[in-house]
């Protein structure tokens, strides 16, 4: 393996993802940050202060996207974009969507360190709001930057009332500029990002970087079951209109349909279940619960999707239920053209052991790949956790992780 001019500081790297960390709410399990808090923005200024003291010229775009630039030799060229997520599920950890942006700025800084200039402008970007936010929508900065959030989107509230395109005002975006500001096919030359695996693969077959060949589509769905709350010593069992049980029973049947039409290729999930009273002795009235169903292939997520909403509607007839199935988001399923894999897998060979694999995450590369080329690679996380306290990642990892992307963007800019 020969030695890199723009080997980064693993010290560094590390030090960056440490304070991140520390802007947490505490009030939660593991390293909560959820966008649109006082944390994210806490974390956001951080980050911004970061930025501007490796030289990059920072700005926020209308859809409250931080971005830092630093220009390129050859006027004209559309710049390459490094980019990932500070936000956190909540309970997540500190490597989640972090190390890519992380990755970004330990960049900007060794090419300022060592003189270099791209002949391509390079953008470091921290999407807002990438996990699942309280809108039902997720990947919402990388959305904005290319024009794929619609106005019913905009409009949602969250618990609290507040409109999402209020959120994104918030948080320093110009909703109404959106449309206007967002990237086309030919402005962005390629997206790059650095993520953690958040799967065992990695680990389980001795690969220090991963070179990601496609990523799932994800599609999302809310389900809203009306019963009939009653009391719960009096009402006989044959009696009752229980909106749980038979979301119960629904929720069941999407882990069949997912486990036994589709064993490989798609993975279904009810995270989020939501009941009415939520009394001890009254019966459920009312249960909303989310899922969500991913994989690489739309015509295999339609059909689940399909067969499911039949499922509901005939647990919800035979139990004398209402049910309603409502679409909250879909993101398309994505494949990394044969060239950047090859330029990315090039990059991984002079750095260290690497493995190609899908990833069965979303990712902000899904929106930006409405647009340009994207490109990803990963790192390892032990015992494949993520999504929890427990993810983790050797920070010497991250750095090879750094060392890879830093070497694909210079091998693009030479393209
Ligand atoms: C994003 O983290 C996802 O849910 O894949
Ligand atoms: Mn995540
Ligand atoms: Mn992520
Ligand atoms: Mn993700």
């Amino acid at each position: 393996m020969s030695t890199f001019p723009l080997k980064p500081d693993a010290e560094r790297v590390r030090s960056n993802i440490e304070s991140l960390a520390a802007f947490v709410d505490e009030s939660k399990p593991g390293w909560t940050r959820r966008p649109f808090t006082g944390w994210y923005q806490q974390g956001r200024d951080w980050l911004r202060e970061e930025m501007a003291a490796c030289g990059l010229d920072v700005s926020i775009d209308a859809a409250s996207n931080l971005i830092g630039r630093i220009a390129g030799s050859e006027p004209g060229l559309p710049p390459i974009m490094i980019g990932s997520h500070t936000d956190t599920v909540t309970g997540g950890g500190r490597y989640d969507g972090i190390i890519g942006v992380i990755a970004g700025i330990e960049i900007a800084r060794r090419l300022r360190e060592t003189g270099t200039v791209l002949r391509h402008p390079l953008e470091i970007v921290d999407f807002t709001a990438e996990e699942p936010s309280e809108f039902g929508i997720s990947t919402i900065g990388s959305r904005g930057m290319v024009n794929n959030l619609s106005a019913e989107m905009m409009d949602r509230q969250d618990l609290t009332g507040l409109l999402l395109k209020d959120g994104i005002r918030m948080a320093g975006g110009r909703p109404e500029l959106i449309a206007g500001e967002a990237r086309n096919k030919g402005d962005v030359s390629l997206y790059l990002e650095l993520h953690i695996e958040q799967g065992p693969v990695l680990e389980q077959t001795g690969n220090k970087l991963g070179v990601v060949t496609g990523i799932v589509g994800i599609h999302r769905y809310r389900v809203t079951v009306e019963g009939k709350p009653n009391h719960a010593g009096t009402t006989p069992m044959n009696m009752r209109f229980d909106a749980l049980t038979g979301a119960s029973q629904m929720v069941l049947e999407l882990e069949s349909i997912c486990r036994e039409t589709y064993a490989e290729q798609v993975v279904g999930t009810i995270g989020k279940l939501h009941v009415e009273p939520n009394g001890a002795n009254v019966i459920p009235g009312r249960t909303v619960f989310e899922l969500e169903v991913r994989s690489l292939d739309a015509d295999i997520l339609e059909g689940i999707m399909r067969r499911f909403q039949e499922s509901v509607h005939r647990i919800a007839g035979e139990r004398k239920l209402q049910a309603h199935v409502d679409c909250l988001s879909k993101s398309e399923a994505i494949r990394v053209a044969d060239d950047v894999q090859q330029t990315i897998r090039a990059a991984c060979r002079e750095t260290a052991p690497s493995f190609d694999l899908p990833s069965g995450a979303g990712h902000d590369a899904n929106q930006l790949a409405r647009i340009a080329p994207v490109g990803m690679i990963f790192v390892p996380s032990r015992d494949g956790r993520s999504h929890c306290p427990e993810e983790w990642t050797e920070y010497e990892d991250v750095a090879l992780g750094v060392e890879a992307v830093a070497r694909a963007l210079l091998l693009f800019d030479q393209k």
